[in-house]
């Protein structure tokens, strides 16, 4: 079994592309968390953000992995109004008692990152080994993002784990 889960919850994508440039490079399982009830259009959005305001737990399918089998649990969520993604809350209250073990990412239009992942962190209930945060504009071109191989190389930290860098070559020019 690979010792690293990447879960993440991902409306339209962004933060799907992430998780799954991070899990490849971390040999890691992949588990997307996947809302009860369809969360589509201008309703969907209402709702999305009414949630994120009044920080509530909507309801999410129960999942295929279990975080208590892993060393390293890895969350990413979308930033909704400055905070996490109500699905992503709704899991890590689930989980909770295993995730002692946690690192950090969020994609985001540009604002509110920071407080998004600090709040996450907070729901963990320890700190992250590491965080990233990446804007949707820069998310396609990711792998070129300095701030993703900072983010890998604190995982390759993490005993028994192995994670493939990037080739230099491949960053963007400072
Ligand atoms: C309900 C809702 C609230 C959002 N609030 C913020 C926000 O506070 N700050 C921000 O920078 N982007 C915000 N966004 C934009 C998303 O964070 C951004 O598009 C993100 O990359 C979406 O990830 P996804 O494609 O994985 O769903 C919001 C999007 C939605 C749907």
């Amino acid at each position: 079994m690979n010792r690293i889960l990447v879960v993440y919850y991902s409306g339209s994508g962004h933060t799907e592309f992430v998780a799954r440039q991070i899990a490849s490079r971390c040999h890691a399982d992949l588990e997307r968390i996947q809302d009860r009830q369809p969360r589509r259009g201008v309703v969907g959005y209402l709702r999305s953000s009414l949630e994120a305001l009044l920080g509530l737990h909507p309801a999410i399918e129960q999942g295929r992995h279990r975080p208590g089998d892993y060393d390293l649990v890895i969350v990413g969520t979308p930033v909704w109004f400055w905070g996490v993604a109500s699905p992503v809350r709704t899991w890590v209250r689930r989980h909770h008692a295993a995730l002692t073990h946690v690192a950090l990412f969020c994609t985001c239009g540009g604002s509110g990152q920071a407080k998004a992942l600090d709040d996450l962190e907070r729901l963990c209930g320890h700190p992250a080994l590491t965080r990233l945060a990446l804007t949707e504009r820069v998310v396609p071109q990711c792998q070129r993002d300095p701030a993703l191989r900072r983010f890998l190389l604190e995982l390759k930290r993490v005993p028994s784990v192995s994670v493939s860098l990037p080739p230099l070559q491949d960053q963007a020019p400072a």
